[in-house]
């Protein structure tokens, strides 16, 4: 698997604010979209185009489009959905897809209680989101999920991930046969005992939607 970490000071500074335990619901919501906006630069930066003959007013030239099919883009519920607005404002013309999971806070086991995707992803690049890799349970059980339905290629976007989380995504990534690559807006230090990333910025699908 291959880890991406963008380096961009505009990822520092907004992270700084999400993080921020005094910014409120509408501002976080907004912040995790920018910063989506900003990783989906990096992320797709392998996307499939192809080359695409067009006349300017000037001369013919060729250029490039996407390819077909379109990539798929998979927000993990619930919080996964604060990033899908900013990656599709990149990529208008991909699909998307649903995968609804939710750890057990005590024993940090994960459910997946709902799943829109379509049966067959046989060649199709697959973008997963999900704003937090803690202990990398929810991410390496969707990314098993979409190599089992047979996607090509999956790129899964994260906005804070802990090192014990990229170490599991390694291991349990090393033998699948489609590429796999991790983009992160920052690598923190260490889970607690709770299972949170540190520093992080707290539960990030009750920062977006409130707690349930
Ligand atoms: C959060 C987060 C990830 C998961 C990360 O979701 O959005 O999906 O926890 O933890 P892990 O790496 O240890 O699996 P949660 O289960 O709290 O559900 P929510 O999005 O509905 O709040
Ligand atoms: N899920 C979150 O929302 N935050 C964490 O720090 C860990 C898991």
């Amino acid at each position: 698997m291959r880890v991406v970490h963008p380096d961009h000071p505009l990822i520092a500074h907004k992270l700084t604010y999400l993080r921020d335990k005094r910014t409120d619901s509408p501002t976080f919501r907004r912040l995790a979209e920018e910063l989506m906006t900003l990783l989906a630069y990096e992320a797709t930066r392998d996307v499939r185009v192809e080359p695409f003959e067009i006349e300017t007013p000037v001369a013919p030239t060729t250029g490039i489009k996407l390819s077909n099919p379109k990539p798929l883009i998979v927000p993990i519920l619930r919080a996964g959905l604060g990033m899908l607005e900013g990656m599709v404002r990149l990529l208008p013309s991909a699909e998307v897809g649903f995968l609804g999971m939710q750890r057990d806070e005590e024993t940090l086991a994960i459910t997946t209680y709902a799943n829109r995707l379509p049966a067959d992803l046989s060649g199709r690049q697959v973008y997963a989101l999900d704003p937090m890799l803690a202990t990398g349970g929810s991410m390496a059980d969707a990314l098993r999920f979409l190599i089992d339905r047979g996607a090509s290629d999956i790129t899964a976007v994260c906005l804070l991930a802990a090192p014990e989380g990229i170490e599991r995504l390694q291991r349990e990534m090393a033998d699948v046969a489609p590429p796999v690559t991790l983009v992160v807006g920052a690598i923190d230090e260490r889970l607690n005992e709770h299972g949170y990333i540190v520093p992080g910025l707290g539960d990030a699908g009750d920062r977006l939607y409130g707690v349930v």
